[in-house]
């Protein structure tokens, strides 16, 4: 085991989209465990676009020049605790850096599902598989047939979204994303029915064309006006789910356009927002729900896998810039 730890900090607030210049990697000793705690030696790392969020000088938002929190997994390697065994994977929230304390109240232990990757803890089976199945089976209330338009249609939530959806009995399924080889790969890969690059007009015209007959739910993980395209082309007691506004990170002071106010009242819609931290009660249904599926390759997680920590900055910034598709997850070399 190496004697020296890397730790991530944040060393400035950016305007508009970050660069790896607001980041420094910062080398310290191998920290000793405590007694009551244990030393962990990160395996897997999730960035996230609510990052971005707290990297800006908000309350709770992460400190400057100091360790940076993320979803992590990793190995016990020395324990000071009964409670922690060494050599067993745990999930926690001290990602950002190869090694981590950590103490038993702090940790998830990881169930054991023969035949599952490692990596899918931190995506369809993380909070990113969470998100989407919470949005999906609390917040829309999903029935069989409907229709859904899903935005960010290739992340992370939004590759989940589609998957379960799918699974869910959905009907048709259209998504949004940044690029055209990203829309061909939501066809030709993740199940979409239809896709279109929000880039390539305004948003409402491009859904009245992939969705001609309009949408039960939209999945809404960008606002803006793909939020008002859908307010549009919701049917009659539609459900619009805000899951997250990633227009709006990098473009501080962006117009928010403007909807139908009355659209709303006239076609019954409900808007509804939450939290997965909220939900972390529907982790074990996840489970239930999900694992037989990743078993019998009926769900396919899709990830993109970045190797070596030094490149977590790198890929947090590529996920931001939608150069990725699906979770974006670091592992460790
Ligand atoms: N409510 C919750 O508890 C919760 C939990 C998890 C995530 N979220 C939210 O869910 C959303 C998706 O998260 P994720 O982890 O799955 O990330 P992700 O979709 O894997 O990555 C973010 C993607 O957003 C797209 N994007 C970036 N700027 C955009 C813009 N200006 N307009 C439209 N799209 C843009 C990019 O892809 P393109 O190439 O398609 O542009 C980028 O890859 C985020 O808004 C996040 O904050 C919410």
């Amino acid at each position: 085991m190496t004697d020296t730890a890397l730790t991530v900090h944040q060393t400035a607030r950016p305007h508009g989209f970050p660069t790896a210049r607001h980041f420094a990697f910062v080398e310290s000793a191998l920290p000793e465990p405590p007694s009551g705690g244990a030393l962990v030696e990160n395996l897997y790392w999730s960035v996230d676009p609510y990052h971005r969020e707290m990297m800006d000088d908000v309350p709770g938002g992460f400190a400057l020049d100091a360790p940076l929190e993320g979803r992590a997994l990793g190995r016990v390697v020395a324990s000071r605790t009964p409670r922690m065994a060494e050599g067993e994977v745990v999930f926690h929230r001290r990602g950002w850096r190869t090694h981590a304390v950590v103490t038993p109240e702090e940790v998830r232990r990881l169930p054991h599902h023969d035949g599952v990757p490692l990596s899918a803890y931190l995506s369809v089976l993380g909070g990113t598989g969470l998100t989407a199945y919470v949005g999906l089976t609390r917040i829309a209330r999903l029935q069989e047939g409907e229709d859904l338009f899903v935005s960010a249609a290739a992340g992370g939530v939004g590759t989940a979204t589609a998957r379960f959806a799918r699974l869910l009995g959905a009907g048709r399924l259209v998504g949004s994303t940044g690029s055209a080889a990203k829309a061909g790969h939501l066809t030709r890969v993740v199940g979409y029915d239809a896709a279109f690059d929000y880039h390539d007009g305004p948003a409402a015209h491009l859904l009245a064309e992939a969705a001609p007959d309009g949408i039960d739910v939209f999945m809404d993980n960008v606002g803006g006006e793909q939020l008002a395209a859908a307010v549009e082309a919701l049917r009659p007691h539609g459900r619009i789910v805000r899951i997250g506004t990633v227009s709006q990170y990098n473009t501080p002071g962006v117009t928010v356009p403007r909807f139908d106010h009355a659209d709303i009242v006239e076609k019954s819609l409900r808007m509804e927002g939450f939290l997965v931290r909220d939900h972390t009660d529907l982790q074990d249904e996840l489970y239930d729900f999900a694992v037989p599926h990743l078993r019998s390759g009926r769900l396919t997680p899709d990830e993109t896998v970045v190797d070596g920590f030094e490149h977590i900055v790198d890929a947090f910034l590529d996920m931001l810039h939608g150069r990725t598709t699906g979770k974006i997850i670091v592992r460790s070399r």
